[in-house]
């Protein structure tokens, strides 16, 4: 085993500095958490179980978290609450790396740590850190004295003790925001089968980008293929950041009310997501030069992906919060990612044009289909011919035709061009008039629209020259108008 210095006399003032190390920016419960997590699942744990109770009443809470992973041998226990002590310093393969998350984040938290581990045919043993004994001037012993084992062949249990710092008075409100954070932090592994739980309830992944989360059965969407940029490490070598950009069904969930859209994060979520081998340490409005966030930009979502061998690049700090990009970061990715934010935000402020517009023409809509079962039979595919049902869109599409109309499954669906100048001679007026009269006229030009679209339909073959010469004639006309 090895031997230990009993105090750091010689460096640290062991009561100033443990007092500093309690302060040392876990911004919440949350991030200090992902400390033990990131140990428990470099440890190959698969289960990782947290409890948090109050002992008796009045008490400040205790908070254990218990893994399955590989445990410790009796020297990496007495080194685990030693600050600098790591079992794999400045390694940069996974998450751990200066050997200061174990105690820094448990003393931010707690005034009592103890750390257990065990594996198969030894004993158990524990170490411990007590703020109130380093306080008072007693030498530190971190010699490990026998503990109890879980049930897990091997493994590794953090227990904090007296929780002084968290602000919620209720535990049920914190389990309630530990599910959020540590089911979006860990969403990677929970996909890939970590069994995280709070108080044996299961943490499930929570995907800011919704590409693999579904609301009301959809998902969002990538915006494109993922893009992948080379930046120089260093110390010579270069690594990839891989950036996502996924926009949500606006079509499908802009109507939904405010408390669901709160509740399952659709706003006030928006942003980009970055994560550090695969697991989430920043999120908010990062690497978008100077495009400012807007209420639409809660609607796409990005996800930047990178390795620990880029921390110099991101400016990880000790703590794992938050980024402080470096400039040749700044450069190599700020530009593109700033022009795709803007695309993005012009694509959603058009969702959101179109969802409004087809709402509103719902009611010509109704009106053609209960007109539709006195009209000639359109044949569909095999022996389909039951009445028609209508959907009107709006969509920019090429300058030549002011419309496109399509049937699928027994509906037509027409969508106007809003490019072509028809839209503009005829549409934009209506939408900007209020009243009965407007309305009327609006029902009555689409009408006009689809009754030609179903006409067309009918008629077959040739009318998409029809439609494009009748298209062009009129074009060139409102132009001189
Ligand atoms: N859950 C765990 N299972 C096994 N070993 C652990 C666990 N937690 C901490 N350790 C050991 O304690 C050491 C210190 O952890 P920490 O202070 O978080 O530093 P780092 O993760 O940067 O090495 C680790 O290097 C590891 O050897
Ligand atoms: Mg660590």
């Amino acid at each position: 085993m090895a031997t230990l210095p009993q105090h750091t006399d010689d460096l640290l003032v062991s009561s100033n500095f443990i007092r500093a190390v309690r302060e040392s920016g876990y911004v919440s419960l949350s991030t200090a958490l992902a400390e033990l997590i990131d140990n428990s699942l470099q440890a190959d744990a698969s289960d990782v179980a947290i409890s948090i109770r109050r002992p008796s009443s009045n008490d400040f809470p205790q908070i254990e978290v218990e893994d399955n992973g590989t445990g410790m041998n009796p020297s990496e226990l007495a080194a685990c609450l030693r600050f600098g002590g790591s079992s794999r310093f400045d390694q940069r393969t996974s998450f751990g790396r200066f050997g200061m998350g174990l105690p820094a984040a448990s003393l931010s938290q707690a005034r009592r740590v103890e750390v257990t581990a065990w594996r198969p045919g030894g004993r158990a043993r524990s170490v411990a850190l007590d703020v109130d004994v380093i306080a008072a001037g007693t030498p530190v012993n971190l010699t490990p004295r026998d503990g109890a084992a879980g049930t897990s062949p091997s493994g590794c249990r953090v227990v904090w003790k007296e929780c002084d710092r968290i602000e919620y008075r209720r535990l049920a409100w914190l389990e309630r925001a530990l599910h959020r954070d540590l089911g979006r932090m860990y969403r990677r592994f929970l996909a890939d089968g970590l069994t995280l739980t709070i108080n044996g309830a299961a943490v499930d992944a929570i995907d800011p980008t919704f590409l693999t989360t579904s609301v009301e059965g959809h998902t969002a969407r990538l915006a494109f293929e993922p893009r992948r940029y080379e930046i120089e490490t260093s110390s010579g070598d270069t690594a990839f950041v891989t950036v996502r950009f996924s926009m949500l069904p606006v079509h499908y969930w802009h109507s939904l009310d405010n408390v669901t859209k709160r509740r399952v994060g659709i706003v006030s979520h928006g942003g980009v997501s970055i994560l550090r081998a695969g697991r989430e340490i920043a999120s908010g409005w990062h690497l978008m030069g100077s495009k400012r966030k807007e209420n639409y930009d809660d609607w796409w979502r990005c996800e930047i992906e990178f390795d620990p061998i880029l921390d110099e690049h991101f400016g990880i700090t000790i703590n794992k919060q938050g980024i402080r990009p470096s400039r040749t970061l700044r450069e190599a990715l700020e530009p593109e990612l700033e022009s795709i934010a803007r695309l993005l935000n012009g694509r959603v402020r058009q969702a959101f044009e179109e969802a409004k517009f087809q709402a509103e023409a719902a009611a010509s809509c109704r009106i053609a289909a209960a007109a539709d079962p006195d009209l000639p039979v359109i044949k569909g595919k095999g022996r389909d011919k039951g009445a028609l049902s209508y959907r009107i869109g709006s969509a920019p599409l090429p300058l030549d035709t002011m419309l496109r109309s399509e049937l699928k499954h027994r509906t037509l669906d027409v969508t106007l061009n809003i490019d072509h100048p028809a839209f503009a001679a005829l549409y934009r007026p209506l939408q900007a008039m209020e009243g009965s009269a407007a309305a009327d006229l609006r029902t009555a030009l689409e009408l006009f629209l689809l009754s030609y679209a179903r006409t067309t339909l009918l008629l077959g073959q040739d009318s998409d020259e029809m439609l494009r010469a009748w298209s062009a004639a009129y074009g060139r006309m409102l132009q001189r108008s």
